[in-house]
């Protein structure tokens, strides 16, 4: 094993050049960090390609020496996606960073896989343009993995989830050919979109290298909001009216409870309360975009929160009056990711449902997971306008951090069992990397398992494509 090691490790070196392949432990280690901290990642070498020859090059001899790729960005999944074993390769794709054009007339932007998302976001702008693909993990975040787990994000409101701001792709497939599918056209209706096998596939399918992004006017005003409200029901009218009443100019629609700002407030110095001396149970988070010369986010917002706020809908809500000041409320919805850290280890859940059944959802999750772990504090927010709640459950103080985790599976069948009854998604934003490929079982059809695994044998019959990964593994074996 180790002679073949050494021999692939010498192969790959003569297409990357020896110091892109990283065998060293000190130099591996940055690409093998689990975000969660939920698996243990190794790997045999880290391979870093300059070119999308290179990749072909790597995924060609790969193919010939059956040697398992694990395709790899920026590693900010939260699915365990871009974890690794001790006998694959990971790729990672941080040397294809180049911006290869960005189209004024066309709004669009044609970019490496490699690419920081926050840089696109920077580049678009320079142009007058706008990337509305924005989360978290944005600073450190590759295009490519953003693409590979369709990650959803805080715009998706308004622009669609990643998938919808792709027009085309380029993909080393798994024998090494090069697929050049970077289309520009809005409209192109010529057989299958072959596009959205790749969006979301999560590296199983091929190693993707480029995209067209479609870019949007840049929506100069901006207007933000942080709300206090009673309750999730009137979370849910209060969007229902922003719809109608702001015209749909609303790009984002934050819900996070008490516990998540407290939490927020408690670990992150940067973190204030916008209604200090006053507990509410709920806030909502809204940002109304234009791009008009007068600018009518602000008025919109201000008419329409006038009007909640007569009828009863809010309690409370600051209006953001600079650019500082939205900046501030945005630094306290993201925190609630990091806030959790500091709360000891957490069960997180990403999960979707119809908008109508999301307060039941709340409700019934809540009270199981209080009943099955005594103790447990649910941090409850998220993409409510999307209908995406992050359920995520932080350790109880008296209880052992392993003995919590081992609790993992219970709770999140739990809470995936009410969600499904719901009419809702066990994946609703992050994927499914190693982490839910068991649900993948209990929640998807056979037809559709069946359909998966046809596209995944017919593409990458050796299976060395990112194996384990979204389909159960013995499903390609
Ligand atoms: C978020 O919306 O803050 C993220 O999707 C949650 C996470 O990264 O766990
Ligand atoms: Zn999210």
């Amino acid at each position: 094993m180790r002679n073949r090691n050494t021999k692939i490790q010498q192969e790959l070196a003569a297409i990357t050049g020896e110091s892109h392949v990283l065998t060293n432990d000190d130099l591996t280690a940055a690409y093998l960090k689990e975000r969660r901290g939920r698996f243990d990642s190794e790997t045999m070498c880290v391979v870093l390609p300059a070119s999308v020859e290179e990749v072909s090059e790597i995924v060609r001899l790969c193919r010939k020496r059956n040697q398992p790729i694990v395709p790899q960005g920026g590693n900010t999944g939260v699915c365990g996606g871009a974890v690794s074993n001790a006998e694959s390769v990971i790729v990672n794709l941080q040397r294809l960073n180049r911006i290869r054009s960005v189209d004024q007339t066309g709004y669009t932007m044609e970019v490496e896989s490699g690419c920081i998302l926050a840089d696109l976001q920077f580049a678009a702008i320079d142009n007058d343009l706008y990337l509305p693909l924005s989360l978290g993990a944005e600073g450190s975040c590759q295009i490519g993995g953003n693409l590979s787990t369709n990650a959803g994000g805080v715009n998706v409101l308004r622009y669609g989830n990643t998938r919808d701001l792709v027009l085309g792709l380029e993909v080393v497939l798994p024998d090494g050919n090069v697929w050049n599918g970077l289309n520009s056209l809005r409209k192109n209706n010529t057989g299958y979109d072959l596009k959205n096998i790749f969006i979301g596939a999560e590296g199983t399918l091929g190693i993707i290298t480029a995209a067209v992004l479609k870019l949007f006017p840049r929506p100069v005003n901006r207007s933000t909001v942080m709300i206090a409200i009673e309750s999730v029901p009137d979370a849910l009218e209060l969007f229902s009216r922003t719809r109608k009443e702001t015209s749909d100019f609303a790009s984002s629609f934050e819900l996070m409870s008490r516990v998540c700002v407290e939490s927020a407030f408690r670990h992150i110095p940067e973190c204030s309360d916008f209604f200090p001396g006053r507990v509410y149970p709920w806030y909502v988070l809204l940002e109304l975009g234009d791009s008009t010369d007068g600018g009518i986010s602000q008025q919109l917002n201000e008419r329409f929160l006038e009007r909640a706020f007569e009828d009863g809908i809010i309690l409370d809500a600051v209006l953001a009056q600079n650019e500082n000041q939205s900046m501030q409320m945005w630094r306290l919805r993201e925190a609630i990711v990091e806030c959790q850290n500091y709360e000891g280890k957490s069960i997180k859940n990403d999960v979707s449902v119809p908008l109508s059944n999301i307060a039941e959802f709340i409700d019934r999750t809540i009270s199981s997971a209080e009943s099955m772990i005594p103790g447990v504090r649910s941090f409850a927010y998220g993409h409510i306008g999307d209908g995406n709640i992050h359920f995520n459950l932080s350790q109880p103080e008296n209880m052992d951090g392993d003995a919590f985790f081992d609790q993992w599976y219970a709770v999140t069948d739990e809470v995936h069992e009410i969600a499904d009854s719901l009419g809702g998604s066990f994946s609703a934003e992050h994927g499914i990397g190693l982490l839910k490929t068991r649900d993948m079982t209990r929640y998807k059809s056979t037809v559709e398992l069946d359909i998966m695994k046809s596209i995944k044998s017919a593409l990458d019959p050796d299976n060395i494509m990112n194996p384990g990964k979204v389909l159960p593994s013995g499903l390609c074996d």
